[in-house]
């Protein structure tokens, strides 16, 4: 192990009070155990990036277990300090990201566990990890661009699997996961068509994603969105579909998906309601759709996407919509929470 003076640091944990107006998080110091275990590493952290899970797990919505007061977060970009005496795959100066779930490493795991809810999560100053938990992330980009890969990145990167150039992409919302599917979309020669329940947000993503023109939809002021999608094909549908809404629009997404296209199923935002998924059988056999489940991705996916983003040198500072510093940890939750953001919103440390 490198001669490292650090012996604690400060992370966010939860405060798992979850009353409508009362902090959500509480900054602490805290030992860092030392030395590191022969295969683990040190990392400053720079940027952590926020998604809706981080808000929904700070405000206790979360559908799965989680442990009480634990750190929040699942982004991050660092610089590795200090290695343990094992480590053979990473050196001082590195700059890695943990991926998200740290026992899919393959894809084949049969166990997993999530950052943030089965253990500590990342919102912290400095990290430590295993060698194997982490990747190397692109050089060319900045530490707030790069902190978005592991979470937002990876889900974007594998809801995007079998697509091919020319085929057609539905991408619903202007999230982060959305944005991030949005920018490789384009760079892989995909037909996009994107939805928005705002007219300003989708006219903005119009200006910045000018050429080829943008091909958007309204679901909020037209509950007949897919219909839409439908005229934009030709009324075959599309290949793909980024879904985010869960049962309010899956069985919309199904009637504007072409028969043999691919659901990724990515999120669930809309009120959950069984009662909306009456046709959801018949359509799923009649359009023979496959509806495939994303949870993120493993190491080697994350180790795929980066190789794809230092291979076009793809940047990311046109879809951060705002960077925080680490003391208004509190208030970038709430924003989160309260759905205000165009793509990501990072912590920059
Ligand atoms: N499965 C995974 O591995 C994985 C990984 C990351 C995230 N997720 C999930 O994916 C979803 C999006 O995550 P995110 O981090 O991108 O969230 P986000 O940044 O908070 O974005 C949410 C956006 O989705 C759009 N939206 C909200 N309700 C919708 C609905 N009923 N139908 C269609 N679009 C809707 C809205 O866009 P407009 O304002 O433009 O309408 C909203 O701004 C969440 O459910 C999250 O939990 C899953």
């Amino acid at each position: 192990m490198a001669n490292v003076q650090i012996t604690s640091r400060q992370a966010y944990r939860r405060t798992d009070d979850y009353t409508p107006g009362t902090p959500k998080l509480k900054l602490v110091t805290e030992d860092i155990k030392l030395p590191l275990a022969p295969t683990s590493v040190l990392i400053k952290v720079h940027a952590v990036s926020l998604n809706y899970r981080d808000a929904n797990i700070s405000n206790g919505g979360n559908p799965w277990p989680v442990i009480p007061h634990g750190i929040i977060c699942n982004d991050a970009a660092g610089e590795v300090i200090a290695v343990g005496q094992g480590v053979q795959t990473l050196a001082v100066g590195d700059r890695v990201g943990p991926i998200i779930d740290t026992e899919n490493i393959t894809g084949r795991e049969s166990t997993r566990s999530w950052l943030a809810a089965d253990e500590d999560g990342v919102l912290a100053d400095y990290l430590v990890f295993d060698e194997r938990k982490v990747c190397k992330l692109p050089t060319h980009l900045d530490w707030v661009e790069a902190s978005i890969i592991p979470c937002a990145g990876v889900t974007a990167w594998t809801a995007l699997k079998n697509t091919s150039i020319g085929q057609s992409v539905l991408i619903q919302g202007t999230g982060g996961v959305s944005m991030f599917a949005l920018k490789l979309a384009r760079a892989a020669g995909l037909k996009v068509i994107l939805s928005s329940s705002s007219d300003d947000k989708l006219k903005d993503m119009k200006e910045r994603f000018s050429s080829p023109p943008l091909l958007t939809v309204n679901y909020a002021k037209n509950p007949a969105w897919h219909e839409e999608v439908l005229k934009y094909t030709n009324g075959a549908g599309v290949d793909l579909v980024i879904e985010v809404g869960g049962t309010q629009s899956l069985v919309k997404s199904m009637k504007c998906t072409r028969r043999g296209g691919i659901i990724s199923q990515v999120g669930y935002l809309s009120k959950q309601n069984v009662n909306e998924l009456e046709e959801f059988l018949p359509l799923l056999i009649d359009r023979r759709v496959i509806l495939r489940g994303i949870n993120a991705g493993s190491k080697h996916d994350m180790d795929d996407l980066c190789a794809a983003l230092s291979a076009t040198l793809m940047r990311f500072d046109d879809i951060i919509d705002l960077v925080y510093s680490f003391d208004k940890a509190d208030e970038a939750v709430e924003f989160i929470w309260q759905g205000k953001q165009v793509g990501k919103l990072v912590i920059r440390l």
